[in-house]
């Protein structure tokens, strides 16, 4: 692949849906949408390869859940997942965030299809209100 060789191309989308993304990405800083589509087009494909990768060293990534702690068991059900998986969790941070809410941030590493599998159960969990996986992993320069 060669960024140096431009190609164009045309993008059909709504007036108010191209108003909210040139807001956001003027408010991010970009002084051009082409550089902010490229961004996020790069962010994708990198997710995906990382999630797919069969490579057990290929991986690292964050999941962030925010969960109510007073539903029942939560912490415990959290805790015995996380021990099934001690293998892929480098470590774990925990924030109350409110009297009611807590922030779990679980730093991962490994083979990206197993925590690609973890993510989705652990925020899936009854209780966890807002769950995210950001994966990445080491990235040549092209
Ligand atoms: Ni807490």
């Amino acid at each position: 692949m060669n960024d140096h060789e431009l190609q164009r191309f045309g993008v059909s989308i709504g007036e108010a849906l191209l108003e909210k993304f040139d807001k956001l990405i003027a408010e991010q800083g970009y002084t051009n949408r082409s550089e902010a589509i490229r961004d996020l087009i790069r962010n994708r494909l990198v997710e995906t390869e990382f999630e797919r990768s069969s490579d057990a060293r290929a991986s690292i990534g964050t999941i962030t859940l925010v969960y109510d702690h007073h539903t029942r068991e939560i912490g415990d059900v959290l805790t015995d997942i996380a021990h099934d998986h001690h293998d892929l969790i480098i470590s774990t941070m925990h924030a109350h965030l409110t009297h009611n809410s807590c922030l779990e941030v679980i730093l991962v590493k490994g083979c990206g299809k197993e925590i690609r599998a973890f993510a989705d159960h652990v925020i899936s969990i009854r209780g966890v209100k807002h769950g995210k996986l950001v994966i990445t992993g080491l990235v040549e320069d092209e």
